[in-house]
This record gives C-alpha cells, sequence and structure tokens, in this order.
C-alpha cells in the first residue's frame, strides 16, 4: 500500500473504549511537554521538536495529497536546526542498507510475508532457533513495516499466530493453557510436494523449556499498533481477534493465591529467556502486562462476553498502576528511606510492608542513584527486592503511561545522569549491573552465555533503541535519542548488525552475538522512523489515564 498511512491515519482512530484514554497526537505535537514538579532546563532542540512538528506534519500532508510519497521513501528529513543538513534532507546511508537487509529477512507461508527471522547469520554455525520467527523480535520489524505504509505483513503476522494460539499445547505431557502465544514459529517448505507446514514453538522446545510470557502481551500491544496505524478496525473487531485477546487475559488475569496485582512468573519468560534471576514479579512483565490490558481495553467489544474482561482490567490496572508506583519505584529518597527501614514488623501498619533487610541492599546502588532522577527496579516480593535497572521494563512503563509523568521524567534524568553505565559506548544495557562470581554462580546456575557484561547479565543490545527513543519522543527529550542513535550508527553498520555487544561500555561484539539480527536491524530503523515523524509515536504509546489519578494522589499522601 502506497503512502504515509501512519502519519495520516494515526489521529484518525479512535475506537469505542479508548475516548480520552488515547494519546491525543495533536495536543503532544502542539502543546509544551507538561510542567512537571522536577525542574528541568528545556533547550532549543527540545522545543524545536514539538514546534517544528506542526510544519512538518503539514508538509507531509502537502507532499502525499502531491502524491510524492512512495513506500520506503517518506520524509526523511526531520530534524533541527543544529544537527547537520544532510540529515535534514537526506536519509542516512544504514537506512537503505537496512531496510534491504530488514527484506531479507522475510518469511513467507504460501506465498505471502507472515514474519521475519531472528537472524540471517550464514556465517553462524549453531543455527539454534534463530532461523525461527519470534513474536517478540517481529515487534520492531511489525512497527518498521507499518511507519513504511506497510501493514499487509503485520496482518498476516497476527492472524498466523492467532492461529497457532488455537493449537493444543503441551509439553511433554503438561497441556498448556489455552491463551498461550508461541515464542517462535517456523515454516517449512517442501519443494517436493510443494507444500508449507508451520511449526510452533510454546515453550517445549525453547532452551529450559520457559514460558513465553510476554508474547501474548506483545501480540495484543501490535494489534492496537496496527488498528492505530492503519485505521482499520476490522481486524481487532473479529470474532477470533476478541477471543484470542480474551483467551491471553483469561491466562493473567485469573484469580488464585496472589496478595499483589503484579504477575507471578518463572525465570527466563521474557526477552530475557534464560536463568537470570527474574522470577517472581519481572518488571519487563509487569510493564507489558499493564501495557497490554490498556490496549485490550480500548480494542474489546463491550458485548456478553467482553464486558467481564473490561470489568476485570479495569479494577486490575488500578490495583496494578498503585503497586507499582508505589513499591517498584526508586529514587534517592526512597533509596534513603528503605535504607533505614525497620524490619519485623506486623499489622497493616507496617511502612515495610514485604519485610525487606536493609542490609540486602547492595553497595552498588548508593553510587548508581542521582540526586535527581529515578527508576522501576527490576523486582519486590517478600523480603526481595531486585534493585537492578532493566531497560525495556523502563522504557515500556513510560510508554504506557504506567510511569506518572514526573517518573517518566525522572527515569529520562536518570538514563542522562548514568549515561556511560546504562549506554556507554553502544545502546543499550538490557540490565545493570552484571552479576559476577559467586552470585553469578547462584543466580544463573553457572550460565557460559551470561557471564559478567555479557548477553543478558549486563550486554548491550541495539534492538532497545526504538523503545529508548520512543520514551525520549513521548517525554520530550529527543536529543538523548539522537545521541544513542549516533552511538549505533558508529559502528553496527560495519559490525554487521550484531544482536548484542559486551563488556562495561558495550564496546565488544558479543561473544556469541548473531549478525544480521533483525530486531537490531528493525530497532534501528524504528528509531530513526520516529524521530523524523514523530507522529509515529501514537502506535505504540499510551496517555496517562486520568481515571487512575486520584488513586496515585491518595497514595502519595498515605506512603509519605
Ligand atoms: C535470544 C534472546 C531472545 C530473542 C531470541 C531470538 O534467545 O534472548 O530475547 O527473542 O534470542 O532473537
Amino acid at each position: 500500500m502506497d503512502g504515509p498511512l501512519g502519519l495520516r491515519k494515526v489521529g484518525s482512530y479512535a475506537s469505542v473504549a479508548d475516548a480520552g484514554d488515547e494519546l491525543d497526537l495533536s495536543r503532544l505535537l502542539e502543546k509544551p511537554p507538561p510542567k512537571l514538579s522536577i525542574e528541568r532546563q528545556r533547550s532549543f532542540e527540545e522545543r524545536s521538536l514539538s514546534e517544528l512538528s506542526i510544519s512538518v506534519r503539514a508538509l507531509d500532508a502537502a507532499a502525499y495529497d502531491h502524491g510524492m510519497f512512495s513506500p520506503g521513501m517518506r520524509s526523511s528529513g526531520f530534524d533541527t536546526p543544529a544537527s547537520s543538513a544532510r540529515n535534514s534532507f537526506e536519509p542516512h546511508p544504514m537506512v537503505a542498507e537496512a531496510w534491504e537487509a530488514l527484506r531479507r529477512s522475510l518469511v513467507y507461508l504460501r506465498g505471502q510475508p507472515v514474519g521475519t527471522i531472528a537472524a540471517y547469520d550464514h556465517a553462524s554455525e549453531e543455527i539454534l532457533n534463530y532461523d525461527q520467527v519470534f513474536v517478540r523480535d517481529f515487534v520492531p520489524s511489525a512497527l518498521a513495516f507499518l511507519m513504511n505504509g506497510e501493514p499487509e505483513i503485520v496482518k498476516n503476522f497476527l492472524l498466523k499466530t492467532l492461529h497457532l494460539q488455537g493449537w493444543e499445547k503441551k509439553v511433554d505431557r503438561f497441556k498448556l493453557g489455552e491463551g498461550v502465544m508461541p515464542a517462535s514459529f517456523k515454516v517449512l517448505h517442501d519443494p517436493i510436494r510443494k507444500t508449507d507446514t508451520l511449526i510452533a514453538d510454546f515453550g517445549a522446545s525453547a532452551i529450559g523449556r520457559v514460558a513465553p510470557v510476554d508474547s501474548g502481551f506483545w501480540w495484543i500491544i501490535l494489534l492496537r499498533a496496527y488498528t492505530k496505524s492503519t485505521g482499520d478496525l476490522s481486524l481487532a473487531e473479529t470474532p477470533e481477534c476478541q477471543k484470542g485477546m480474551r483467551l491471553i487475559l483469561a491466562l493473567c488475569l485469573s484469580e488464585g493465591f496472589d496478595t499483589f496485582p503484579t504477575l507471578l512468573c518463572a525465570d527466563g519468560c521474557s526477552m530475557i529467556d534464560r536463568r537470570m534471576g527474574i522470577y517472581g514479579y519481572p518488571i519487563e512483565i509487569q510493564a507489558l502486562f499493564f501495557m497490554a490490558l490498556r490496549c485490550a481495553l480500548s480494542m474489546l467489544k463491550h458485548d456478553a462476553e467482553g464486558k467481564e474482561f473490561v470489568e476485570r482490567i479495569v479494577k486490575r490496572l488500578h490495583a496494578l498502576s498503585y503497586h507499582m508506583r508505589s513499591y517498584f519505584w526508586l529514587d534517592f529518597q526512597q533509596l534513603n528511606d528503605i535504607y533505614r527501614w525497620k524490619t519485623e514488623e506486623y499489622s497493616h501498619t507496617a511502612v515495610n510492608k514485604f519485610n525487606v533487610i536493609p542490609d540486602s541492599i547492595p553497595d552498588w546502588v548508593f553510587d548508581f542513584m542521582p540526586t535527581r532522577g529515578g527508576y522501576f527496579i527490576g523486582n519486590v516480593s517478600p523480603a526481595r527486592m531486585d534493585f537492578r535497572w532493566f531497560c525495556l521494563g523502563n522504557c515500556v512503563a513510560i510508554l504506557s503511561s504506567l510511569a506518572t509523568p514526573e517518573q517518566a521524567m525522572a527515569i529520562m534524568d536518570l538514563i542522562e545522569a548514568r549515561w556511560e553505565e546504562i549506554v556507554g559506548e553502544m545502546p543499550l544495557k538490557v540490565a545493570y549491573p552484571a552479576i559476577e562470581s559467586h552470585e553469578w554462580r547462584i543466580v544463573t546456575g553457572c550460565d557460559p552465555k551470561n557471564t559478567r557484561w555479557s548477553y543478558h547479565n549486563g550486554g548491550s543490545w541495539p534492538v532497545l533503541l526504538w523503545l529508548l527513543t520512543a520514551a525520549c519522543i513521548k517525554t520530550g527529550r529527543p536529543q538523548i535519542a539522537r545521541r544513542a542513535i549516533e552511538l549505533a550508527e558508529s559502528r553496527l553498520l560495519k559490525d554487521g548488525w550484531p544482536e548484542y555487544y559486551d563488556g562495561k561500555l558495550g564496546r565488544y561484539i558479543g561473544k556469541q552475538a548473531r549478525k544480521f539480527q533483525t530486531w537490531s536491524i528493525a530497532g534501528y530503523l524504528v528509531a530513526k522512523m520516529m524521530l523524523e515523524d514523530p507522529s509515529h509515536l501514537g502506535m505504540i504509546s499510551l496517555e496517562e489515564d486520568k481515571a487512575m489519578k486520584p488513586l496515585i494522589k491518595r497514595s502519595t499522601s498515605w506512603t509519605c
């Protein structure tokens, strides 16, 4: 399909339930960022983004009306005067290379593109499952195609994975929940019989038999991105998609023994799909859970079957945002409070509700915490706070508005203040800091792939660039994204689009990193396209839900 669909339709889609909930693009672009309690100097660059956006939108629209656009040829040139003139009118040479590499990774089923393989790395001896279409890996590819006005592949992917959800899923003799979405799938071509067959992995083949808890959430988030970008409500409204959503929701909204509204998970349940001490209530899953609930809320029909889910979602969102904003949030003040906490408090008057022993606070966090800034910590459960910084969870918290505007600003402040630790020479650390020595032995089970500052254990993943960029645009701080993108541009193509980098500064190509890793390629493209046209943000961002505000106010006065 020709033309900048994303640009023109983003603002036009309004579903049954999204009034007031969704990002009002015109407001984002035309209003200066909200005034926040945290004092911050707005640079010329930041101001110019929101101001220039209006004229760029007008220009884009005019160009579209005059038939000047074709796929892959979006207005490449939106940048501030401070940046080079080249950036203003010509795409970076890496962009064309990236598109070519992304198209090479396409996977076809009976002639139709249905996804992109994880890595197109012929030099690698071990293919493992990198020749599969991973649900989480496809997200940046999908966004790139949507932003480029090519929604068909995304639709095909959503329908194929929905079809896979309907399969009976078993690990040995154990039947998995009906709503489980696959971690990945593959198309087997039989050249003799001329047939294509799908195979899928729901965890039964995955190393460690890990459960892909994030897949279902990404699926819902992607369905909304597709709907928002194309303005095509008909897909989300089909009985099949409505049922698919309900099945995913049934898995995570079921009643049980829980005392918290967060979602209890086993280790390796998300992007970090190996044992890394993220079992319990990992921030990545909680943020994706929150975002998926909000996306589902905007797409679910209020019919006989949908209504009950809508009610359950609303209740859960209130409890979840309260819990996360109160107990996962850490800034200088909170850290100081925890440091002085008493333990062994009984009854509802307890301040230290989870009985965290202050001695368990790791030394590094006292140095890491800037005076201004904060973040959602990795995990909270009885007597346990995992203070590690996780990039994906914090970015998704900003995009979903799980973070209040003040918290979102504070996360960006922290990224700026701890640039060397979080970005270093290659964006972006998946987690900080690395686990070493005895702790590494205990926590990872002596995992040789996750040695300190490598892979999931403090490695740097270029794919995270798109999430950082989206968070930067949402918080009105695009200059941070520009800095990160420039770093990536100095190496990514030359290094062959590695999956991850190693080292404290992310200076070395990862020990076992695949080359031509598709989400490294797509992540770069999405970051570039969003910076050029910030209106794309709408497909992957949700504005703050005003209904949750009073609750938070109460919580703040109560906890302080
Ligand atoms: C690795 C990553 C996982 C990714 C997969 C395919 O297993 O840990 O997050 O989805 O590779 O790229």
